[in-house]
């Protein structure tokens, strides 16, 4: 009898690899400084807590619309409005298991085989599994360190053929931390707009994790002409502290919007019901706690930054949003460099390739200021000896 057949979507995550290497160094009784973290290290507003207490009171929880309770739709439209300048109708608004959920539904709605889709690298590192899932093509686009990691408007017009079917944007960038001016976007919309087959996604699920005082600037809200081909992304993961709790949303066309949430209705019905309640509570509650968190990161940001600027070994860009940074490392690969790192000093990061960086690392600053400084300080006399 022969044995099933499989259709690999990844080779396996370098995340996950590190983040066992990790776990196996802990357990060997080494303490480990963990720079690999994708989430923050806050607890969610007390108000969501309280607000899932009470719902979890009513003994009520059943399946829900696809889409979301009403209240949830309803605090995600005027989210947008206010956060991003962004009308949409009840019908354009898509709810999932986390942004993750939402951009694979998106995906695979819109995905014919060989379709091709640019993603800009560094890249988060589920974007290209979920287009190979898709039975679709992932074309990856360099950007430079030295030009803050923005997608270049001639670099975008060479990779554009009859196959590209999306363009993906993520301001503040993961690992990049990029953000893009109005300008910078608008660029962009002029390569994108002269091939109508092409959709934007506008990945802002970073956007209240930035580190200036100009206004975020959102794709479908910069270019009004394209947002009837662009699907804005945002959850509560980043901004909130409620990784965990699985909200994610996308706001976009109606036939795209209808196309994803038939997918929903088919791989998980509707996200839970519970963390629906929390979510409005996040959304509609006060907001204090995002701009107090944003000035935290930035000053571990800087902090960090200073070590690492000792380093001769090192090229760090000033992320502008998110909370990783994505140090070259000169003439090194980020695979071997980072399982070194592990073994020799205790600290954990993730290395380049996970993201198409080869020759990078990336370092987390979502931990304690002397945790990061400890564990930069580490790097930079580990490259030092190495
Ligand atoms: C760029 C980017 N987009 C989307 C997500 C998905 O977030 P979630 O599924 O938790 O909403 C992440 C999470 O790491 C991310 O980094």
């Amino acid at each position: 009898m022969s044995l099933p057949r499989f259709r690999p979507v990844a080779a396996g995550s370098p995340i996950l690899a590190m983040a066992r290497k990790a776990a196996e160094h802990r357990a060997a009784g080494h303490e480990v400084i963990d720079l690999t973290l994708g989430e923050p290290d806050f607890a969610p507003p007390d108000h969501v807590i309280a607000a899932a207490h009470e719902a979890l009171d009513t003994r009520r929880m059943g399946y829900t619309p696809v889409n979301g309770i009403p209240p949830l739709r309803a605090a995600i439209r005027e989210h947008f409005a206010r956060e991003r300048g962004l009308t949409f109708a009840d019908d354009e608004i898509a709810v999932g298991c986390g942004a993750k959920q939402v951009i694979f539904n998106a995906f695979l709605a819109s995905l014919e085989k060989g379709d091709e889709v640019v993603l800009p690298a560094p890249y988060w590192a589920s974007y290209p599994d979920m287009v190979r899932a898709c039975g679709a093509v992932p074309v990856v686009v360099p950007t430079a360190l030295e030009t803050g990691f923005r997608l270049d408007p001639d670099v975008l017009a060479a990779a554009i053929t009859p196959k590209t079917r999306w363009v993906v944007i993520n301001a503040p960038g993961n690992p990049s931390g990029a953000v893009y001016s109005a300008s910078d976007l608008a660029a962009l919309a002029e390569v994108i707009a002269g091939h109508p087959r092409i959709l934007v996604l506008s990945d802002d699920i970073y956007a209240p994790i930035r580190f200036s005082d100009t206004p975020y600037a959102s794709f479908a809200a910069v270019v009004p002409d394209l947002a009837d081909r662009t699907l804005t992304i945002d959850g509560v993961s980043k901004a909130y502290a409620m990784t965990g709790w699985r909200v994610g949303w996308a706001g976009g066309p109606k036939d795209l919007v209808t196309a994803i949430n038939a997918v929903q209705s088919q791989n998980a019905t509707q996200t839970s019901s519970l963390s629906q309640i929390a979510a409005v509570a996040a959304l509609t509650g006060p907001q204090d706690s995002l701009p107090v968190r944003a000035e935290i990161y930035r000053k571990r940001r800087d902090a960090a930054l200073a070590v690492l600027a000792e380093s001769p070994h090192l090229s760090t860009a000033a992320p502008d949003g998110a909370f990783y940074l994505f140090p070259r490392i000169a003439g090194r690969h980020g695979d071997e460099t980072a399982m070194a790192l592990l073994e020799a000093t205790g600290v954990a990061v993730v290395p380049g390739s996970a993201f198409g960086g080869d020759d990078h690392l990336r370092l987390s600053f979502a931990l304690d200021e002397a945790s990061l400084v400890e564990g930069c300080r580490r790097i930079v006399d580990f490259l030092g000896r190495a």
